[in-house]
């Protein structure tokens, strides 16, 4: 059984200080056990949240690695320093990367070959554009997506990834793919894996919804079996709403 895993992007919010007060409304002495949940925080906030989540069960992300372990690479933050800060999770290929810093289907596969070198799981984002939908090129367009990033990497790694379908239009719209779509698409989506890197590895990996999920809404996503848990932008960035969302994950597959 793969475990459902919530990870909240906060994108580029939260000074450390709101950082640190997102973390202390946390139950830390009993964090819901069923759910993996990972916060993938600034880059700038990580080490204060490293601190603090020491030995906890909440998991902590980055939103974005370099491929090399280090280099004249202005601004560019390596797996290497990733791992220092006792990070676990990066999201890799989010589709404003793809948008606003020229982040392509070849720089994707580069990056999680990376974080996997180093021992850092990537949470690796594909997902068609609204123009891509209307002509009906949703599958094709997270086909050639999945099968990019997954280019080069053995099975018993590929195993390890996650992969979170967020279709470009429902991200931060309020309009949320309806739960059967975005079934189907993360259906197509682990064929592809089976394609690439075999059943087994197909089985094991985690693929998640994103794009507008909120707490009233989860639980219809996670209702689905192949949907294994979520990626939430702005509902992430509250503490009352952040723990609505676990609770939804944890209600939908009791
Ligand atoms: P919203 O949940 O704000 O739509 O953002 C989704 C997203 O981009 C998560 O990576």
């Amino acid at each position: 059984m793969r475990t459902p895993i919530l990870a909240g992007n906060w994108k580029m919010y939260k000074t450390i200080r709101e950082a640190v007060e997102f973390v202390k409304q946390l139950p830390t002495d009993n964090p819901a056990e069923g759910v993996e949940q990972v916060i993938c925080a600034p880059f700038t906030a990580l080490p204060a949240l490293s601190e603090r989540l020491r030995g906890s069960a909440y998991r902590l992300g980055a939103q974005n690695v370099h491929f090399a372990e280090e280099g004249a690479y202005t601004g560019e933050v390596s797996p290497v320093m990733l791992k220092e800060l006792g990070v676990s999770y990066v999201i890799v290929g989010h589709s404003e990367r793809r948008q606003y810093f020229n982040e392509t289907d070849e720089s994707v596969n580069q990056k999680v070959k990376a974080a996997l070198k180093h021992g850092l799981t990537p949470i690796v984002c594909v997902g068609e554009s609204l123009a891509e939908r209307d002509a009906g090129r949703t599958g094709e367009v997270v086909r050639r997506q999945t099968k990019a990033a997954l280019a080069g990497i053995p099975a018993e790694e590929a195993k390890q990834l996650v992969i979170a379908y967020e279709p470009i239009w429902a991200i931060g719209t309020g309009r949320s793919s309806s739960a059967e779509e975005a079934n189907q698409t993360i259906s197509q989506i682990r064929r592809v894996v089976a394609e690439c890197a075999g059943e087994a590895a197909a089985q094991a990996i985690r693929i998640q919804y994103g794009g507008s999920v909120k707490p009233e809404n989860i639980g219809s996503f996670l209702r689905f079996p192949d949907i294994d848990g979520a990626l939430v932008g702005g509902a992430s960035l509250k503490a009352d709403s952040y723990l609505q969302l676990v609770q939804g994950v944890l209600a939908a597959r009791r």
